[in-house]
């Protein structure tokens, strides 16, 4: 109970529109004691575009002393020659994830009752997607050579440090002991990637001692998206790195019926810095501004949020009325973003 500072970084395209939504419904579901103090940090294109600041240390500094963050999408419109390709992916959004240290970035995924999967026999889709969140090819080391030349080189070196595989390998088993089906399929391409392979084969081998109940399985990165297509009611928990992260879980989110609905959480499982909740989609250019963008995601995100800051019970109504919504949708309408969070949010008063 209290005050729970909470920083606000809505962004770019789509973000402002989902994040008021996400707001709305996490004013509707707070209990009597509880009060969420938002802070808004205006931080993306347009700051850049009038400043050149991206994320000033300062701004850093403040955010760092909230109780979590909740973050919309980033991202400027395709062909702006006026932001280099990713200075706010990079600069912004993968350096909060990096300076806070989320190293576990959760993406469940689901069916819900009343959206159709674009699969004609999906089964019983129920897992989450444990993806690195500090390391891989995300940390920016690799550089380029004689760059415009015929002798062009570049290169992105994928970072793996036992340290860091370990600590979310251990994370990702902890949650599968706590599932019904207590599995565990570690994603990789060890035949090709033997280096970074090897330390994610070999930690997973050995941390699966410390969890006997739980069952290991491995699949390289192009075979699971076999699976994920054909019979996605395999998997359980998915552990894997930052980048196959990244892939498998936008096809996630279209298995389970639209990116729309994908929810994640930046979460710092020592609690050393505040997590951060945030839709899986992107700033979406081609339809911001529009009231067409589904909120959704961004409300389970906070369904996510809350369950991180102690609050399963408010978790739950959140994750129970956007249930409820989406079985209720009259098929074939449409809705507009703030139609969709005044519903849930109704839901919840
Ligand atoms: P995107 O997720 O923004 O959009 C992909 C497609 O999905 C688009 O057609 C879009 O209209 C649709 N879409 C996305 N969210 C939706 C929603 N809530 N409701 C309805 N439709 C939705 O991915 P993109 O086009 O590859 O990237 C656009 C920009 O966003 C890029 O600058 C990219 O770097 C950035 N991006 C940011 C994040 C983030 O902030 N976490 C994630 C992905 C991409
Ligand atoms: C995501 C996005 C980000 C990522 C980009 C925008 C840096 O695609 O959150 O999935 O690759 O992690
Ligand atoms: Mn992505």
């Amino acid at each position: 109970s209290g005050t729970v500072p909470l920083a606000v970084v809505p962004g770019d395209g789509i973000g402002p529109e989902v994040t008021t939504e996400a707001l709305k419904v996490l004013q509707a579901v707070t209990p009597a004691g509880v009060r969420f103090e938002p802070t808004h940090y205006d931080l993306g294109a347009d700051r850049y575009l009038a400043t050149g600041e991206v994320l000033p240390d300062t701004v850093l500094a403040e955010i760092r002393e909230h109780d979590a963050i909740l973050l919309g999408a980033v991202g400027g419109k395709p062909g702006d020659t006026r932001l280099p390709a990713g200075i706010l992916e990079r600069g912004l959004l993968l350096r909060l994830r990096f300076e806070l240290d989320h190293y576990v970035n959760l993406r469940p995924t689901r069916l819900f009752p009343g959206v159709t999967s674009p699969l004609a026999d999906p089964g019983e889709v129920d897992f989450v997607v444990v993806r690195e969140g500090t390391e891989g090819p995300y940390t920016g080391n690799g550089g380029a050579l004689r760059v415009g030349t015929p002798a062009e080189v570049a290169t992105e070196v994928s970072v793996n440090t036992a340290y860091g595989v370990e600590r979310v390998v251990r994370d990702a088993f902890a949650r599968a002991q706590r599932r019904p089906r207590k599995k565990l399929t570690l994603v990789h391409k060890t035949n090709v990637l033997v280096h970074a392979g090897a330390v994610w084969s070999r930690i997973v081998g050995e941390v699966a001692g410390e969890f006997p109940d739980v069952g290991v399985d491995y699949l390289h990165v192009d075979a699971t998206m076999i699976f994920l297509a054909t019979d996605p009611a395999r998997f359980d928990v998915i552990v894997t790195d930052n980048l196959f992260g990244d892939i498998v879980t936008d096809l996630a989110a279209a298995i389970s019926g639209g990116i729309g609905l994908a929810a994640s959480g930046n979460v710092n499982p020592d609690r050393t810095a505040p997590s951060m909740f945030e839709p899986v989609h992107g700033s979406a250019p081609d339809i911001a501004g529009e009231q067409k963008a589904d909120p959704t995601a961004a409300i389970l995100s906070v369904g996510l949020m809350l369950d991180h800051l102690g609050l399963p019970e408010q978790a739950q109504a959140v994750e129970r009325a956007v249930l409820d919504d989406l079985a209720a949708r009259t098929p074939g309408a449409t809705r507009r973003t703030a139609e969709v969070g005044d519903a849930i949010a109704g839901r919840l008063a």
